[in-house]
């Protein structure tokens, strides 16, 4: 897609972080902006400062885990604007580690992180396939090319996204569409992933957290913080659906060592050494 200018995006986890700044570049380069998120109250105010600052914006409360809701947006969306062209399949939260989630975590991580992500796809590209237009990008990790100590649930479900993403480019290759897509693999970015147990289910929020999780989020909590700018991560997404390039590393030195160590690993060599201050820098 070579301008996003008058086109429509619609962005999951649109209410904060990487997708509310993915929202403000793509409305800069004159797209029409459809923000999914569930949290009702951060998603009107966002859509309020958006539309304060003169972009065309709708906002839909939306469950990425439940079909039915995913269905509700894409409705709302074609009942804004006629059409839709970019989907963001962005929406993720965090928490639990491998040894010590409950099957209830494992449940919910890989719920939203996954189920999100096919939801998204299952609803919107028989769209973009019908009119032979459109670009999806689906939002992984750089847990998702290589596993991270302390973070399990959130490794398995960012895993997925890569591999579900990588086989959409080639199918999508095999039937020649002009439909394009993307898998965003960001290190860690400033944003408010490390309180993500504010979405969690009630029956969840209400276990309190072994030392082992403990210590685990609060390694994370300090990687989020002391991660890169979301602008920069926002303006990769963009410019990656113009140039309809598949791999967005917005952190690509860490990418590709942690790619290289893995590959020696495999080989018979040493693993790698984690180090998740370094997954913050570019
Ligand atoms: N921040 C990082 O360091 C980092 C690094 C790599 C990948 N990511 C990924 O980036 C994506 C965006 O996260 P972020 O960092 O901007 O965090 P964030 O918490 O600021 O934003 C995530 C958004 O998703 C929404 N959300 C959560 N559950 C939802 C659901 N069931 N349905 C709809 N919306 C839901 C939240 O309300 C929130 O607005 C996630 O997929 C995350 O895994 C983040």
């Amino acid at each position: 897609m070579k301008d996003v200018s008058g086109k429509t995006a619609v962005i999951t986890g649109g209410a904060s972080g990487i997708g509310r700044a993915t929202a403000e570049v793509l409305a800069s380069r004159g797209a029409n902006l459809v923000l999914a998120d569930i949290e009702a109250p951060v998603l009107a105010e966002t859509v309020a400062q958006l539309a304060a600052g003169g972009a065309e914006v709708t906002g839909v409360v939306t469950d990425v885990t439940n079909l039915d809701s995913v269905h509700g947006l894409r409705d709302a969306a074609l009942a804004a604007y006629g059409a839709v062209h970019i989907v963001f399949n962005n929406a993720g939260v965090g928490g639990g580690t491998t040894i010590s989630s409950s099957p209830a975590m494992w449940d919910w991580v890989l719920g939203v992180n996954i189920d999100g992500v096919v939801n998204g796809m299952t609803t919107f590209l028989p769209l973009l396939l019908e009119q032979n237009e459109g670009h999806m990008v689906n939002t992984a990790s750089l847990a998702g090319l290589g596993g991270v100590p302390g973070m399990g649930p959130y490794c398995a479900s960012k895993f997925a996204v890569v591999g579900m993403s990588e086989s959409l480019w080639y199918e999508l290759g095999m039937l020649g569409s002009n439909v394009h897509c993307s898998v965003l693999c960001p290190g860690f970015t400033k944003t408010r992933i490390h309180e993500s147990e504010r979405n969690m289910p009630d029956e969840l929020k209400s276990v309190p957290l072994d030392p082992f999780s403990e210590r685990a989020g609060s390694m994370a909590k300090q990687a989020v913080e002391g991660g890169i700018e979301v602008g920069i991560v926002a303006d990769a997404v963009a410019d990656a659906i113009v140039d309809e390039r598949f791999w967005i590393l917005t952190h690509e030195r860490v990418a590709l060592a942690t790619m290289r160590q893995r590959l020696a690993w495999m080989e018979g060599g040493q693993p790698p050494r984690i180090d998740l201050g370094e997954a913050g820098r570019r």
